[in-house]
């Protein structure tokens, strides 16, 4: 569905371009900053540690914030807006809707963290609300959360296209993450294992490997050799649905998996596809 004014708007060829953001900013969020100035005419990025996605053990308290870092970065990429709203405007004390996508929120992420997805799609609804964008861009870095917010925006008919941008890492596989801001040196060379274990199960996908299973232990067992890592999961899903997948047929499939380096819980995921894999064979 598009609405009047989005059609008006993009006959006037205005079209606003919305990159959410918790801050602490890298590259990764940039390569979505700089998508969004490509494709469009007004650009706002969001600055917003958001507390209904935190569980009450979690990071929200140190979660690194620095406003002024972020602003100087932004300002390289000409940005039209930074909208850093304080929790109360979001957020006031009487808040009291929450907005939960079913199904696709409780496995995976959010089996490990209950709540995270409810507070991640309502921030989201909110923001959408506030800054009507014609196209919001997320990373597939966060994957199950791209597959949410692409949900609810259907289900709930926001006017506005959902764009995918595709995990950014450090030259030695690391995905890049505000997190990796805890790790020490020793446990920054050992997170570096988790894309390593996943690359394992790429090649393997693309040698003929087709039994999620397999796939899966090929991860757990690169990852068990590892003294400082310990896994929460590793997971074979259909990348859509996000159903778990015993035999790859036709469909795309994300393997993803969680982790603990230390204290910092890192997440990391690879898409495995048919016509890829025929392409890595020849
Ligand atoms: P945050 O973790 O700050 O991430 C903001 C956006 O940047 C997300 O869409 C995320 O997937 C993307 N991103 C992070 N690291 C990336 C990487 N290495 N490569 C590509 N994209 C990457 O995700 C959130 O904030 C929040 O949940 C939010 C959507 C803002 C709601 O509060």
């Amino acid at each position: 569905m598009i609405s009047v004014a989005r059609k008006i708007r993009r006959e006037e060829r205005r079209t606003l371009g919305f990159v959410p953001t918790m801050g602490a900013l890298h590259e990764g969020h940039l390569s979505l900053v700089r998508e969004a100035r490509a494709m469009c005419d007004v650009v706002v990025v969001s600055i917003f540690v958001n507390p209904t996605q935190f569980g009450p053990q979690e990071d929200f308290n140190k979660y690194p914030r620095d406003l002024t870092r972020d602003a100087s970065l932004l300002a390289e990429y000409n940005i039209d807006y930074v909208f850093a709203p304080a929790v109360r405007e979001l957020f006031p004390p009487d808040f009291s809707t929450y907005v939960t996508v079913e199904g696709l929120s409780e496995q995976l992420e959010g089996a490990s963290r209950p709540g995270h997805f409810r507070g991640v799609a309502t921030v989201v609804a909110i923001l959408l609300n506030v800054v009507r964008p014609d196209f919001a861009f997320f990373g597939q870095k966060d994957g199950q959360q791209a597959a949410i917010i692409k949900r609810m925006v259907r289900d709930l008919a926001f006017d506005c296209e959902v764009v995918v941008m595709p995990i950014v890492r450090e030259q030695s596989g690391l995905a890049m993450s505000s997190r990796n801001e805890y790790l020490d040196d020793s446990e920054r060379r050992a997170a570096v294992e988790l894309s390593q274990a996943l690359r394992e199960a790429q090649q393997a996908f693309a040698a003929g490997e087709r039994d999620g299973n397999q796939l899966v232990e090929i991860v757990r067992s690169n990852l068990q050799k590892q003294p400082m890592i310990r896994l929460d999961y590793v997971s074979v899903n259909d990348a859509e649905t996000f159903e778990k997948v015993e035999t790859i047929e036709e469909r795309p499939v994300l393997v993803s998996l969680a982790a603990y380096v230390g204290k910092t819980r890192l997440i990391d995921n690879v898409i495995l596809k048919q016509a890829e894999a025929a392409v890595a064979r020849i």
